[in-house]
């Protein structure tokens, strides 16, 4: 690249700085990091994940949402796993954590590949691989050689990761901030094709809209009719839903499909349609190889954010405890 002006050096020494503090998409991952320290790990994991999801066919939506949790706080480190001490409140214990689980999976697989080699693969890795494994067949390619953070705090949830009543300005901010585009925001949004929602995390839009006792208007009325068959008042926080009615263990483009009918469960959801780039990618997703493609290539994305690589971190020896 040949620099034209010292407004472009200004941006370069900018993008460079941006990088070093982890931000920008880390090129530093490479695939089969643990050929020669550990050869069996990335089979290991994938036979223990496997083996997990046939006694658990939800495993497969806890892990993925684990994944984006984890590479939206302080990047894709397994700050995420990080239990509560005496004196720090973790990730884990922030409001957004609502049904986040599968940490104990993710605690045996680890216990076994220490047994086999210790002190070499990280916690980091291994959510990522396992989020991928736990699918029938590999949806997108996963680079190894992530290390492992030092740091968890709770107050670092509610500014990076959005809240499912925000509009479209703010989660396409909250996705700038990772590095990623209003294309990554509507492709991963498809993630919620599998999995459930609690009912207080949406029934403002069955019941007290607007705080006059009214419904969202741009919720699907009969969809909106079916949901408060389940979620009866404005205070039930235990019951859930599956986000994707009729398929929510198959991972297919089908929440594209509800979402264009107006059926996407929460504002979030909802407030894709609301932008008319997004809108479009919202349509063009209802094709399923398209979608595939694209979800493949975002996850890329997602699991190279501010990733932690070289010496820095360090490699623990159980995902829940800093060494
Ligand atoms: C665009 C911003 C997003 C918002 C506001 C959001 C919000 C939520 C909320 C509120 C839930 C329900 C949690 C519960 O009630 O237990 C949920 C579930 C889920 N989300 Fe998202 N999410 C977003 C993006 C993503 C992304 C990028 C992924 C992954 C690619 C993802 C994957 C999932 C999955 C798989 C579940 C189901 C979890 C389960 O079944 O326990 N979400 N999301
Ligand atoms: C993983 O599972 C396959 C198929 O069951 C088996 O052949 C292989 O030996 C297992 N690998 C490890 C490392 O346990
Ligand atoms: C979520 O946070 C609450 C309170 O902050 C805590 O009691 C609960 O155990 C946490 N859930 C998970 C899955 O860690
Ligand atoms: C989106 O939400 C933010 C924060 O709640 C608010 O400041 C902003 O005005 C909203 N934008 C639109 C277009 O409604
Ligand atoms: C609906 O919202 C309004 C305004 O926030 C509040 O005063 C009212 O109590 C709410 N209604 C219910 C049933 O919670
Ligand atoms: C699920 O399938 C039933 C029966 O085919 C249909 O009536 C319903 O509208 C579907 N649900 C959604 C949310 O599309
Ligand atoms: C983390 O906390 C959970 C719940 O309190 C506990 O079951 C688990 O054993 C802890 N993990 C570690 C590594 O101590």
């Amino acid at each position: 690249m040949k620099i034209k002006s010292s407004s472009e050096f200004v941006l370069l020494a900018f993008l460079v700085a941006f990088c070093a503090v982890g931000v920008c998409q880390g090129g530093s991952l490479t695939k089969n990091f643990y050929r020669d320290s550990c050869p069996n790990a990335e089979e290991i994991i994938k036979n223990a994940t496997l083996k997990h999801v046939t006694t658990n066919n939800q495993l497969p939506s806890k892990l993925l949402r684990m994944h984006f949790h984890d590479c939206f706080v302080r990047g894709c480190d397994a700050s995420v796993l990080i239990n509560s001490t005496a004196s720090n409140t973790a990730e884990k214990d922030a409001i957004p954590n609502l049904s986040l689980s599968g940490f104990d999976v993710l605690e045996e697989i680890k216990a076994e590949l220490e047994k086999k080699c210790p002190g070499i693969v990280s916690c980091a890795d291994i959510l990522s691989l396992a989020a991928r494994d736990s699918f029938q067949k590999p949806m997108w390619e996963v680079r190894t050689g992530r290390r492992d953070g030092r740091v968890s705090l709770k107050s670092e949830v509610s500014t990076n990761i959005p809240s499912p009543f925000q509009n479209f300005t703010v989660l396409k901010q909250f996705f700038e901030n990772k590095g990623l585009t209003v294309h990554d925001l509507v492709v991963l949004s498809g993630g919620h094709t599998i999995g459930i929602g609690h009912c207080n995390l949406f029934s403002n839009r069955l019941y007290n809209f607007t705080g006059k006792g009214d419904q969202d208007p741009s919720l699907n009325p009969a969809y909106a009719q079916f949901l408060k068959s389940k979620c009866r008042s404005l205070t039930d926080t235990t019951t859930t839903v599956e986000m994707d009615p009729n398929s929510s263990l198959d991972f297919d483009k089908n929440y594209f499909d509800i979402l264009n009918q107006n059926k996407g469960l929460f504002q979030s959801d909802a407030a894709l349609l609301t932008n008319k780039g997004a809108r479009n990618i919202a349509k063009e997703l209802t094709n399923q190889a398209k979608f595939f493609t694209e979800f493949a290539q975002s996850m890329e994305r997602m699991g190279n954010i501010g990733v932690v690589t070289g010496s820095s971190g360090e490699i623990r020896k159980k995902c829940g405890i800093i060494n």
